[in-house]
């Protein structure tokens, strides 16, 4: 369990108390309990040598292969120093103390919590073998401090993504200085078993960066396609799929802050269509999740959430929804449970040239993506929609921020504003928001209770 912080200078302030006090309490037990405490008017001080200490210190944690920052370096001067004061404290007394070196040397190595910092930092990005989550992930290889998790729905797809990404790069010129920090892995989100193998394959690794951004639409169809477990497809990838890889990997996040200057953050790529009255939420029917009459009368096999009528649109947009619903719950589960994960959402805004179209009608996704390009210009391109989730997953403006919600809207001398934005009226319900995680629940066949 984490000390709660809001801020990383709070963060090091407590790793530093941590340190001094099991230090210091260590030296005062010993000097207490000592039997040769000399009488009065005999003072021998002896500091401990900061630099020395600190290098001490220094070896050890090379000898561990771990990399220290500067920070780090400072939390133990400054612990040494808090050591040396105290000692003083001690000796004011009128006491004559003498606390050989090599006493303290012991309960130092005995007692200090060993803190490691890990240099690379790992991120998992969903959906990244298309579309933005591509751009995104070859923005996050290009750091070359990060280890990218490629969590696309087959390992082909995946190991295509890792190759696309290197070319991308190698064809700008720049260069991925360790590409085994590219990691293709399997997750079909719309598969609960293959869900949980990923989970499972990622052991107790922590995970800095959660970037839940596959997704996927069928607006148009007449049919309810589904995924593996039933679900509607929607519904069953964008939301549930999400929901179930999240809380599984719930306490790799967590883990991540122990031994990282940076909260760590979920960042879940939503959509301005959750809200029906946006430009694009108003194009046909709204999203809504109703009372769940759907899930009531039909289960797992539910066609939409609300019990309605089926609408492929309607699907999507409801999941893009639930999103935003699960992003609050998630958030609100977390601030109780004092975790030091951020929570983030977002809209991308419109993109046509991804290939999120891929299942409407062709002749009628030529004609939209010509007029929101080309007559319009309302669209954004997929290296804009990445940058918004780079952003999201990157900047330190959000270090912060939790619970918040960032959209891409028209305007600017670009002609796009990446701000931080309101959601719709449905999606702060936070009765429904409890109500969606407990039939995410059910219909995933788990409980999770946020308990860090
Ligand atoms: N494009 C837009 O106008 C727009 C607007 C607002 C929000 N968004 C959101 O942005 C995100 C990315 O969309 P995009 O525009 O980049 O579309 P895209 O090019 O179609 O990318 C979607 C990605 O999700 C993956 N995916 C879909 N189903 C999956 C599954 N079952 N398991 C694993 N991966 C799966 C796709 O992989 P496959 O190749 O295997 O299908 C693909 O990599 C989505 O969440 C979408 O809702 C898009």
């Amino acid at each position: 369990m984490y000390a709660p912080s809001s801020t990383t200078t709070t963060k090091t302030t407590w790793m530093t108390t941590r340190i001094t006090s099991s230090v210091v309490s260590s030296v005062q037990r010993r000097v207490q309990l000592s039997p040769h405490n000399p009488p009065v008017g005999r003072r021998r001080r002896r500091r401990p040598r900061r630099a020395a200490a600190v290098a001490a210190a220094t070896n050890n944690n090379n000898n561990n292969e771990c990399v220290k920052t500067k920070r780090e370096m400072l939390t133990l001067t400054a612990a040494m120093s808090f050591l040396t004061f105290q000692r003083e404290q001690v000796r004011a007394d009128d006491e004559v103390v003498v606390v050989e070196e090599e006493e303290v040397a012991t309960a130092e190595k005995e007692e200090e919590p060993v803190i490691v910092m890990r240099d690379i930092r790992t991120v998992v990005i969903t959906g990244c073998n298309h579309g933005i989550g591509l751009d995104a992930a070859t923005k996050f290889a290009k750091t070359n401090n990060l280890q990218v998790i490629l969590a696309c729905r087959t390992m082909a797809k995946a190991k295509e993504a890792k190759y696309e990404i290197l070319d991308a790069i190698a064809a700008e010129g720049g260069r991925v200085n360790d590409p085994s920090l590219l990691v293709p892995a399997e997750c079909d989100l719309a598969d609960l078993e293959s869900i949980k193998t990923f989970a499972t394959s990622l052991g107790d690794e922590p995970i800095d960066i959660l970037c839940l951004n596959a997704g996927v639409q069928y607006a148009g169809s007449k049919e309810v396609n589904r995924t593996k477990d039933g679900f509607e497809v929607s519904m069953g990838t964008d939301h549930l799929g999400h929901f179930y890889l999240t809380n599984l990997l719930l306490k790799n996040v967590e883990s991540a802050a122990s031994s990282s200057t940076l909260k760590p953050r979920i960042v879940i790529t939503a959509s301005e269509v959750h809200d029906p009255e946006s430009p694009g939420g108003k194009v046909g029917r709204g999203a809504g999740l109703g009372n769940f009459d759907g899930i009531k009368e039909d289960g797992a096999e539910f066609e939409l959430m609300d019990g309605s009528e089926f609408d492929a649109d309607k699907a999507y947009k409801d999941s893009k929804l639930a999103n935003i619903l699960f992003a609050n719950e998630l958030n609100r589960r977390l601030r109780l449970a004092n975790s030091q994960i951020n929570v983030v959402s977002f809209g991308p805004g419109l993109i046509t040239r991804s290939n999120f179209f891929q299942h409407q009608n062709p002749v009628f996704t030529k004609v939209f993506d010509f007029a929101a390009n080309d007559l319009l210009h309302v669209a954004e391109t997929v290296s804009g929609g990445g940058d918004c989730l780079i952003k999201m997953a990157l900047d330190p403006e959000l270090e912060n921020k939790t619970g918040v919600y960032y959209n891409n809207d028209l305007g600017g001398d670009t002609g796009h504003i990446f701000h931080e934005a309101s959601t719709s009226k449905e999606s702060m319900n936070t009765e429904e928001a409890e109500d969606l995680w407990t039939w995410s629940e059910a219909l995933v066949g788990e409980e999770f209770d946020v308990y860090i």
